[in-house]
């Protein structure tokens, strides 16, 4: 949901009495590495190491990071498709961190996820029928009019034809792919989605489609989402707050407005240099300069001591590895991790 749109959900109370829909605290996903003939634990790659954020009814978080931050990991545990070995996560205000496969049939309905690869998450020998009527059967959902002409709405809410209905995933392109992916999503009305790059698998000239269909569908059925990204320029559009990953850590979490105008982590500037701005002029009175980001992401199992982008950072100081930097509000609704934050003029 952009601000623009703010008056088409209902909204019960002021943002700050709500509980928001879902608050995770120090989230943690250690995958164990065995070695060795007992096959013990060795170590361990620490894809997401101690995240916290919260995310209110109606809002779109979206989150970015380069490849291997631990974005998909944390959006698996967020869905419960698999567990966190450390922290909470709380859905409506019920701990849902380690519930079963029963108690968590009825959230299945609740949360849902969107993948990014259009082209393995849909079974090619399954119809269009079968894949998006599936979630209607294995939860045993009776519709008005039966799980055909539910789905063939569903079809129709995602801009394709109820006439797709008996065809297969291959007969359709990558975008109306997604848009099978996204109806199947949304067949049991969930209260909130997770998008793992929706469209970083699609053609550059029908991704702003699909971001626009899901905020239309957003709007229109008062979804919650959680967007993941490479991209700044992806989430841009369409996310009240974003957060940025670096290394299973959130470095920099904010207001949309607040990080686009004034990103205080180094690495946050670094992605937002990679974002092309077209107009020199623009990039000029922006004060970007390109900044080109050096080598790859370190490896999760053995991350770099105090702040794990010191390693990549033309800032770092002594003090960068020796003391990790703690994510702290440096404006309302605008936390950093960083020793050293970049100040813009004009900002305070
Ligand atoms: N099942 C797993 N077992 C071991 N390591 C994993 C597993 N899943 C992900 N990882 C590792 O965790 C890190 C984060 O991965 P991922 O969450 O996929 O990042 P992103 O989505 O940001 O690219 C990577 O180093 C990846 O290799
Ligand atoms: S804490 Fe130091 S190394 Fe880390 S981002 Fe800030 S300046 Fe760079
Ligand atoms: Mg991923």
């Amino acid at each position: 949901m952009t601000d623009t749109q703010a008056a088409a959900i209902p909204s019960p109370a002021p943002a700050s009495d709500r509980e928001p829909l879902l608050r995770v605290t120090g989230l943690t996903r250690h995958f164990p590495i065995r070695g060795g003939l007992l096959r013990r634990q060795t170590g361990a790659v620490r894809a997401v190491d101690g995240i916290d954020f919260t995310v209110n009814a109606g809002e779109t978080l979206g989150v970015v990071g380069e490849s291997g931050c631990g974005k998909s990991t944390m959006g698996r545990l967020i869905t419960r498709l698999d567990e966190p070995t450390g922290g909470k996560i709380e859905f409506e205000g019920t701990d849902i961190t380690h519930l079963g496969v029963g108690a968590m049939r009825p959230l299945r309905r609740d949360i849902q996820m969107i993948f990014q690869d259009p082209y393995s998450s849909l079974n090619p020998r399954h119809t269009v029928g079968t894949i998006v009527g599936a979630p209607f059967r294995l939860q045993k959902v009776a519709t008005e009019g039966g799980t055909k002409k539910a789905v063939q709405e569903l079809l129709e809410l995602c801009g394709l034809s109820p006439e797709h209905y008996n065809r297969y995933p291959h007969e359709f392109s990558g975008g109306q792919r997604q848009r099978i992916g996204i109806a199947r999503a949304l067949a049991l009305k969930p209260k909130m989605v997770v998008a793992d790059e929706p469209v970083s698998a699609l053609d550059v000239s029908i991704q702003a489609q699909v971001v626009n269909l899901l905020d239309d569908l957003q709007r229109e059925l008062g979804l919650t989402y959680l967007i993941i990204a490479h991209d700044l320029s992806v989430v841009r559009h369409v996310s009240d707050r974003v957060a940025v990953m670096y290394l299973g850590k959130i470095v920099e979490i904010a207001d949309r407005d607040s990080l686009y105008a004034n990103p205080m982590h180094p690495y946050t500037n670094a992605l937002m240099s990679a974002v092309p701005v077209p107009d020199p002029r623009r990039r000029q009175r922006a004060g970007r300069e390109r900044i080109l980001l050096k080598g790859d992401v370190p490896s999760p199992i053995n991350p770099p001591s105090g702040c794990r982008f010191r390693t990549r950072c033309w800032k770092a100081q002594d003090v960068c590895a020796s003391q990790e930097p703690p994510l702290t509000a440096l404006k309302t609704g605008h936390q950093v991790a960083c020793h050293f934050p970049e100040q813009r003029e004009g900002n305070d």
